[in-house]
């Protein structure tokens, strides 16, 4: 049985190179439930499923478990815009798609992405895993829609955000630095 350490440990040694690529932090962007970013529910579901999976002691494939949970809403809109309609049918297989271009997937990440909106989408999941973030993904998603500011305190998504919002100001300052230096030489 790993300790609290340990587990926060592995955790964030699976998550963090994944959190930090420049199209996933674009995932912080995007409002998922109330003030929940897509980003924020994303490390909430995929930390929690890993602790769950830990403590039903069941054998699984940990790394597909997390970054099958990190990447399982990796669609990239914003859907509460016109163009979101009918997003809970057609997200998995978006955020598949996303997923597949972006990075080297096994086949129980890509059927727990495709799969995780089940009963929404009928077929279930063929894995624990699956199994696991899709009953996970629901409640984050209950207490991000009725609880405001719920990860404000959680220590594992702050611990990765502050890393991700530090990049995207890193990000944005190069930007338009880029833009002014441009301008002048357009000058
Ligand atoms: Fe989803
Ligand atoms: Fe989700």
């Amino acid at each position: 049985m790993l300790d609290d350490k340990l587990k926060q440990q592995i955790f964030l040694e699976i998550a963090m190179p994944i959190c930090t690529r420049e199209k996933v932090m674009l995932m912080h962007k995007f409002v998922q439930h109330g003030k929940t970013s897509c980003l924020e529910h994303s490390i909430a579901v995929a930390y929690n499923s890993f602790l769950m999976a830990e403590a039903m002691g069941t054998e699984y494939d940990r790394e597909s478990l997390i970054r099958g949970g990190l990447l399982h809403d990796y669609f990239l809109y914003d859907w509460h815009k016109p163009h979101g309609r009918w997003h809970g049918f057609k997200h998995p297989a978006i955020a598949l798609k996303n997923a597949t271009r972006d990075f080297k997937l096994t086949e129980i990440e890509k059927n727990l992405i495709v799969r995780h909106m089940f009963p929404l989408v009928p077929i279930p999941p063929k894995n624990i895993e699956g199994g696991i973030v899709c009953m996970v993904d629901k409640w984050c998603s209950l207490k991000e829609t009725f609880c405001s500011d719920i990860y404000k305190k959680d220590g594992m998504v702050q611990q990765i955000i502050k890393i991700v919002e530090i990049k995207l100001r890193e990000e944005e300052t190069r930007e338009s630095t880029v833009n002014i230096s441009q301008r002048h030489v357009v000058l």
